[in-house]
């Protein structure tokens, strides 16, 4: 089928090629003169495993463009995968997704069918489908959108579109599902079709339900370290009932990204907007925002301020697998640390360019763990990456000024960091070594 997707970052992007990798001819837009320059040469402007291979493999049904009106013109169906970033007050800033609404509204010529890919709020499909019908610029073609929101994750994208979960279909006639499951035809998975609102109210009901069991066991693992329980092994216990199991059990120092903060804020606003308080959502939020900081409190049991302290700080992206910072904890933490007068050095094995644009001076950027841990007077995980789980424990000891390692991702066992003379403190779990 001839397919447009408008947008190619996360979502956009790794959608046009799995569509393009199952026979599709797709066009993907953007108004990143950059990243098309970059596409159109055959890479990929984002790191995402996987992505480049298929874009290259399948190169012949994609064209990478900006020109919008030579994109939908004649496309039978219209991806939005664009942006739809948190706003001051909490909601969800739609503008984008209205910009492109309005680009298929003058452009195109044929019956299509577009579909909204972002995540957007309970009732925006209704509102893009009037304002492309009441702005349509060839009053002869018939115009109907549909919900399809997306599931992927950062850093396993390509493998969660092409085996996603589920393709959830919203629509409110026969047509559009029919063209979507038309579309979806080569993908063997669970695909449901239900109506617009409901499609929509699936995706933050599910980002919200994650964050909150992030949040949960957050809190469960503090209290761990008070009570002196440790958080791995009460992990683990729970999630052999298959009623909670053992996904997203994971202690840390919270939830970033670029969903989870955004999509939690929007429903709790969504719903105080109806005079409709959402009260365990709203304490998700609050108890992230808390756990960021976990390290630097921690922190403080070994010095009183930062100041003219080598900080190792490893790991910047909101998770490991992408080199994305949207949310992520490194970002509230390093000003903190530089405010502080910390001389930090970071290491991360993709996410060091980005935090360069952020930061290009004050930091030390380094190619190495040893780089970055050398005569360090403390070190602060903070992405689990496996380059840090993978790495040799001793060197903690041999390379620091002093040995004192906090990690917000528990990566290490703590019967392997007894092995050494390394002051460990993790989240959830006793000190090792303690001071
Ligand atoms: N990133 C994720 O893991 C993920 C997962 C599920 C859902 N989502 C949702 O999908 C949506 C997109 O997220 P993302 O992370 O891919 O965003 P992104 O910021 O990575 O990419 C958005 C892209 O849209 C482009 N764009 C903006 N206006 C445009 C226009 N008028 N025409 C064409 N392109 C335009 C931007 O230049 C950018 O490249 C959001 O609503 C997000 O909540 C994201």
């Amino acid at each position: 089928m001839k397919i447009a997707v408008a947008g190619t970052g996360y979502v956009g992007l790794v959608t046009g090629v799995c569509l393009a990798s199952k026979g599709h001819e797709v066009t993907c837009v953007d108004v990143d003169e950059n990243k098309v320059k970059i596409m159109k040469n055959g890479d990929s402007p984002i790191y995402e495993p996987g992505l480049s291979e298929l874009m290259k493999e399948h190169k012949n049904n994609l064209v990478f463009t900006t020109d919008y009106e030579e994109a939908y013109r004649e496309a039978e169906v219209i991806f939005i995968g664009v942006g739809t970033p948190e706003k001051q007050d909490g909601s969800a800033n739609l503008s984008y997704v209205f910009e492109v609404a309005k680009q298929i509204a003058q452009t195109v010529q044929r019956d299509c069918v577009v579909v909204i890919k972002s995540t957007v709020p309970i009732g925006t499909n209704d509102k893009i489908e009037s304002y492309i019908r009441d702005k349509q610029k060839n009053k002869d073609v018939c115009i109907y959108v549909a919900s399809n929101p997306e599931f992927l994750s950062q850093g396993t994208a390509v493998k969660d579109t092409l085996c996603a979960s589920r393709i959830v279909i919203g629509v409110e006639e026969v047509f559009p599902g029919e063209v979507l499951k038309k579309v979806y035809e080569k993908f063997d998975v669970p695909k449901l079709i239900v109506k617009r609102r409901s499609a929509e109210m699936i995706k933050y009901a599910s980002n919200d339900f994650l964050a909150l069991k992030i949040s949960y066991i957050n809190e469960i693992a503090n209290l761990c370290e008070i009570v002196g329980a440790n958080i791995e092994e009460v992990t683990e216990g729970m999630g052999y009932d298959a009623r909670i199991g053992h996904r997203f059990l994971n202690a840390g120092i919270g939830y970033g990204g670029s969903c989870f903060p955004k999509d939690t804020k929007a429903l709790n606003w969504l719903a105080n907007f109806n005079d409709n308080e959402i009260r365990t959502i709203r304490a998700a939020i609050e108890v992230n925002e808390n756990q960021k900081f976990k390290l630097i409190k921690k922190a403080k049991k070994y010095y009183d301020d930062f100041l003219f302290l080598n900080v190792a700080v490893l790991g910047c992206t909101f998770k490991p697998g992408t080199d994305d910072l949207r949310e992520a904890v490194s970002l509230v933490n390093v000003p903190l640390l530089l405010e502080d007068g910390a001389n930090v050095r970071i290491w991360d094995p993709v996410g060091m360019e980005n935090f360069k644009k952020k930061y290009p001076n004050k930091i030390q950027y380094c190619n190495s763990i040893e780089e970055a841990i050398t005569d360090a007077d403390i070190c602060l995980i903070l992405t689990e990456w496996e380059e840090i789980k993978n790495f040799d424990l001793r060197k903690y000891e041999k390379l620091m000024k002093k040995p004192i390692v906090l990690d917000g991702r528990n990566c290490y066992q703590l019967e392997e960091v007894k092995k050494t003379n390394i002051t460990y403190d993790s989240i959830g779990r006793y000190t090792v070594n303690p001071q």
